[in-house]
Formats: C-alpha cells, structure tokens, sequence
C-alpha cells in the first residue's frame, strides 16, 4: 500500500487522527495544519503545496551532504539485497560494521579507537553513561557514578538521556529524576555574564563551576563530566576559548572522565571531523549519531578510548546491546557518506570559506538590525539573538513569542530555521557555498524586518 494513492488532505487527516509527534504542542498543530513535506534535493526541501524551502537546519542537524545523493540509495540498495539484517552479538559481525568501525577509528582522535554502535543518539548517550560507571566499577572504583552535565544541555529523550541532559522543560515531565547527575552553568556569555566580566574570564568561570560541583560531590563519586563541544540545541551557545582548556584541567586533576557529546558537532559541522579536533579537547568517550549517515539511515555510536575499551574487554561479559547496534544497512550507508564528506573536501570547505563567511556574512547584513542582540557562530553553526533593545539585552515577552514570530516569517518567505527561546539558530548542509549563504541572509534580514513591525 502506498501513500502515494491518497491526496494531501487525505494524509493530514490521518496524521491528525493517528500521528504523535516529538516535541509538539498538538493542540497547537491541529490548528496551524501540518506540513507535509514530499521531496527534497540538494539543499531545499518542497511541500505537497508545491512549496520550496531552503533547509537551514539540515533536517535535524543531520544532512550534511544534503538531501537526493543517489549513492546513497544505491548502499542501502546493494546492501538490503545482501545482506539486510544480521546482527552482532554471539561471536559474529558482517563486513560493514567491520569496516565502518575501523574508518571511524582512524578519523578519531588516535587515542580513541574502539567503536559501539546505536541506533540514536540518546541510545548511545545511554551506552555512554553505562560504559563510564561500568569502567569505573572494573578499576575498582565503583562509588564513581556521578555525571556532571550543564543547564540547557541536550543529551537525548530517553529516561537517561533526559537526565543527564539540562533542559527544565523536560525535567519537568521526567517524573522521579534519575540519581546520579548533577547540572551546572551552560558557557553562555550573551546572558550570563557580568558586565564587568571579559568572554575569556566568564568562560573560566563558568569551567570552574564544574569543579566546584566535582568537589562538592567528593572526586571519589565522580565519574564523568558531559558537554557537547557547541550546546546545539540549547541554542548554539559558543564556549569562550578558555572554557574547554581548564575544563579539561579540571578533570584530569580529580581522575574524571570527559564524555563529548558531538551528536550534532560530528562529521564535519565545525570543519573538522570532530569539534574535539576544532577546539583541541582530549575527550574519553565521543558519543557520535545523525550526519554519520547525513541522516539517510538511523545510526549512532559511542567512540571509546584505549583505556576504557581494553578495561571493559577485560571485564568478563559486557551486558549491553540493541537489536540494531552495526545495522548493516545503516554502516554501508554511513561508509558511502564518510566517502563523500572526503571526496567533495566539505569540511576543508567548512573549515577554509563557508564557516567563517556564514558568521561574517550573517554578522554584516543582520548586527545592526534592531532585534538583534548578537550574531555568533562556529563552523556551520550560527545563531542569532533577538532583542528588544540592543543595548540593554531586555527581551520581548513573553519568552519565545518574537523568535517564533521570526521563524514563521522565515519560513514563509522561503527559508527553515529555527527558534530556541528567544534564540535563532542555523545548521545548514556543508555543501551550502557562499551563494547559498547570501540567500539564506537575506531571507533572515527580510524574516526580521517583517517581525519588527509586527512587535512593535
Ligand atoms: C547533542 C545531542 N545529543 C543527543 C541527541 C539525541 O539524538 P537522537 O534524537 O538521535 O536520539 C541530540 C539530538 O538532537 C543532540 O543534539
């Protein structure tokens, strides 16, 4: 039976009918309309309207090479038919997970090289929490349970993962919380420093809230401390540089482990293959998912160091796996993506041309704009702040109203993005070019101008 039979009004009464959707206000929806979205290419997305949108979110912070790469369809085609399912776990394996394991090894740091896969993101943050207690219990340590993790951190929606991640919406429909993890300050300069403060003196600070939470709960009971490199959809808050070097300091001289979250900062997005390598971070854990296949497939990992990996393989049966953990179809898929990554040379282009110039770009036509508090960006990441008065830093009420205002202009005119709080936030494919980027801007530029006038 195929979709394709019934009208779009047919499928949005079914969707309404039938359809729980993530992080949705339902009410809400059935008043608006859904969109139906029914192809994609390149770096747009079209809908049943006839509507095309260019996609500054890459998906879900996921497309990287963008959307229709026939290669793509023909792994994931050649691999069904050879092989489409087989799993891992009673002493067998299959060639894609074999080879996909080594090739991420070599692109990790080289003291990270041993690779335990997922279907999602928040599934291998979870593999990522038992493998550092686990570790800890075979060293002999087992009192070391605690994670450490910051406000408005997103780690995944699973019980676990909604824990160990900062977002109080979320908390608060959790139910009894997890033990076990205790939150501190995000690096999130814009609002929380002090007007006396320099960036580079607030980002010290806000590392040595980890350690005074590491001290307050005794080293003894630590395990780990958790941060993605950029907090993405907290609202792509961009450390100060001097956050990441004391945060590592800090955890070497109490024996904790640092666990990266780079679910959103892998396979390219801050011009390099892992934020880690950008920014010169020696993580223990990296807990990978999303553009390791751009999306095309649902997979994840959690890359581990040599240290945990050879303690864990000496600790008799490890009592941990998914059904879907080294998909085969899903490695082949990311095996072909990770080739074209290379072969297109999109991180150098990140890196070199279209990182700096989409922060440089959006800075030029959008810093002077009266709702705009601050353009910051890292790799193809950006966000915008919005404002009702640039000087002060006073917000529109209530909170989230004028960015939402924004991003449905946005999207009306043509362009995805989305708002977080009072926060605009970009992640586009890396195959954007500079074209693409000014395209993008002055959609953003007319969004704002249009909501200006609406909000005052
Ligand atoms: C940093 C980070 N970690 C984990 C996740 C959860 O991944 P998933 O939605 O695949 O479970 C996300 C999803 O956006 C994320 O951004």
């Amino acid at each position: 039976m195929s979709y394709l039979n019934y009208s779009a009004e047919q499928l949005r009464g079914f969707d309404n009918a039938h359809h729980l959707h993530p992080f949705t206000d339902h009410d809400e929806l059935r008043a608006s309309g859904v969109r139906i979205v029914t192809n994609a290419a390149g770096n747009y997305i079209f809908d049943s309207d006839g509507k095309r949108i260019l996609d500054g979110m890459a998906g879900l912070w996921c497309v990287n090479v963008g959307y229709g790469r026939e290669e793509l369809a023909q792994a994931a085609y050649k691999q069904m038919r050879e092989l489409a399912y087989y799993n891992t776990f009673f002493k067998t394996t299959h060639g894609p997970v074999a080879l996909l394991a080594k090739r991420i090894a070599e692109l990790a740091p080289s003291h990270l090289n041993q690779v335990f896969f997922g279907a999602s993101g928040s599934e291998s943050n979870d593999t990522a929490i038992r493998s550092v207690r686990h570790y800890w219990a075979l060293k002999g340590k087992p009192e070391k349970q605690i994670i450490i993790s910051r406000n408005d951190s997103y780690h995944g929606s699973t019980i676990a993962a909604v824990s160990m991640g900062g977002m109080g919406a979320m908390h608060s429909q959790l139910g009894p919380h997890l033990p076990g993890f205790t939150h501190v300050m995000a690096p999130y300069d814009f609002e929380l420093a002090n007007p006396e403060e320099t960036r580079a003196e607030f980002g010290l600070r806000a590392a040595r809230a980890v350690e005074e939470a590491i001290v307050e709960a005794g080293p003894e009971n630590v395990a780990a401390f958790v941060g993605e490199p950029i907090q993405g959809a907290g609202g792509v808050k961009i450390p100060p540089e001097t956050y990441w070097p004391e945060i590592q300091r800090i955890c070497r001289k109490h024996d904790v482990l640092l666990m990266l979250d780079e679910v959103i900062t892998g396979f390219g997005r801050t011009g390099e293959w892992f934020a880690c390598q950008s920014m010169d971070i020696e993580p223990d854990t990296i807990t990978v998912a999303k553009a390791i296949t751009s999306g095309y497939q649902p997979l994840s990992a959690v890359i581990v160091s040599d240290e945990i990996a050879d303690t864990l393989a000496q600790g008799g049966e490890y009592y941990h796996g998914y059904t879907y953990s080294g998909h085969p179809v899903a490695c082949a898929v990311a095996l072909e993506n990770l080739d074209i990554i290379a072969r297109e040379g999109l991180i150098e282009r990140v890196r070199e041309d279209t990182g700096p110039y989409l922060t440089q770009h959006l800075a030029d036509v959008l810093s002077d704009h009266p709702l705009v508090g601050e353009v910051r960006g890292f790799g193809l990441l950006a966000a915008i702040e919005i404002v009702k008065d640039v000087t002060t830093r006073e917000r529109f009420t209530p909170a989230g109203h004028a960015a939402s205002v924004v991003r449905d202009r946005s999207i009306e005119a043509g362009f995805m993005m989305r708002a977080v709080g009072e926060t605009m936030i970009l992640s586009p494919p890396l195959t954007w070019t500079r074209e693409t980027i000014e395209e993008a801007a002055a959609i953003v530029k007319q969004a704002l101008d249009e909501a200006a006038e609406v909000l005052r």
